[in-house]
């Protein structure tokens, strides 16, 4: 068998919901589980999750997985319904809505509807993403309170720049001008908000790639935070090329050797779901040892520097990243964010659990 796998750690996702639960103790969690769990494997991470108060998920059909698994919790769609098809489904299992703008509140009043759906109302704040506008919420309040297919009502937004410099305060302001004197309950806080921004801690905190071990910042990584990486990213090296100065290695020559080398050859490509812009030294683990990659990420293979790891052969463990190589690191060098490595894990690559 093609020696590739991703390994999942639940206790670490333990961990790392329970580092989150900690910071924002008055809160009750909704844990965002889309994207397949950040592909880790939404019902998995839900089982290993089952201490948050709630799961937050993108599209019906996962929200309907997740009550046929036995979940109770509190369950939000996201995006609300894309169609009002939709709320018949999200009524039966008890699915949260947030409604972001006008059409979905129309979709639920022409909706005859045998049982109420609980619905977040989401206020652009500032991202322009979704959200209705400030302007607009009192006349959509008003008519959802008024809705018999609306059981309850809570209040959210979406932060931009959490995770950065620019901070929070413009968008909590705008939004508590807004609702400080509704009692609603109310979410604010993705990861970045919830481990920097106390003041946003309301009834619900809505983290996400926290729970997977990552960091949300760019100046802060996961393990200084005190997260443990959810998932090792592993395979073999499956074949060696001992290389003369001059010699190339792969796809468009972007390695050159400058002095006698060895490169092992690594069962993982950019149809893994490894990222291909990954340039010469990415960082990544051969043998117990740290290396770098070198030359193109082809499709299913990828180069790593052996030169000064003697023992490294064919059959040497590599890891891509996990419990050494963080996924942070490896999205650095390819100029991206650790949550779209972990999102893009290709189905082809088998799931183990320990
Ligand atoms: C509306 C909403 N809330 C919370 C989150 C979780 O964000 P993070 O993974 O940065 O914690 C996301 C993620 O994209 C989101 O879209």
């Amino acid at each position: 068998m093609r020696p590739i796998r991703a390994t999942i750690h639940t206790d670490a996702l333990r961990h790392n919901l329970a580092l989150a639960k900690s910071q924002a103790p008055n809160s009750k969690i909704m844990a965002v589980i889309k994207a397949d769990g950040y592909g880790h494997g939404m019902l998995r991470v839900a089982r290993a999750l089952a201490d948050a108060e709630g799961f937050a998920v993108l599209r019906v059909e996962e929200g309907v997985a997740l009550r046929e698994a036995g979940f109770k919790q509190t369950i939000l769609l996201l995006e609300g319904l894309f169609s009002a098809d939709e709320l018949p489904v999200a009524a039966a299992h008890g699915l949260s809505l947030v409604v972001h703008c006008e059409e979905q509140l129309h979709m639920l009043e022409a909706a005859p509807i045998a049982r109420p759906v609980s619905v977040f109302i989401k206020l652009n704040t500032g991202m322009h993403r979704l959200g209705l506008p400030l302007a607009r919420f009192w006349a959509v309040y008003d008519r959802l309170k008024a809705s018999k297919a609306v059981c309850e009502m809570a209040l959210m937004t979406h932060f931009a720049t959490a995770d950065d410099v620019y901070g929070i305060d413009e968008q909590l302001s705008r939004f508590n001008s807004l609702t400080q004197e509704m009692r609603l309950p109310k979410s604010l806080a993705n990861s970045a908000a919830l481990l920097r921004y106390p003041q946003t801690h309301t009834e619900w905190v809505r983290p996400g790639i926290m729970l997977y071990g990552a960091t949300p910042f760019a100046d802060q990584g996961a393990a200084g935070i005190g997260l443990k990486p959810a998932m090792t990213l592993s395979s073999q090296i499956i074949a060696v090329q001992n290389l003369s100065p001059s010699d190339a290695v792969g796809y468009g020559r972007l390695f050159v050797a400058d002095k006698p080398a060895r490169v092992g050859v690594v069962a993982c490509g950019y149809a893994d779901g490894y990222p291909r812009h990954a340039p010469n030294g990415t960082p990544i683990l051969v043998a117990g040892k740290r290396t770098r990659t070198v030359g193109r990420v082809s499709m299913d293979m990828l180069y790593v520097d052996i030169t000064d790891i003697p023992e490294a052969d064919i059959g040497s463990p590599v890891e891509l990243w996990g419990e050494n190589i963080p996924v942070d690191d490896v999205a650095l060098a390819a100029g991206t964010v650790g949550y779209e490595l972990l999102c893009a894990v290709a189905p082809r690559v088998p799931v183990a659990e320990d």
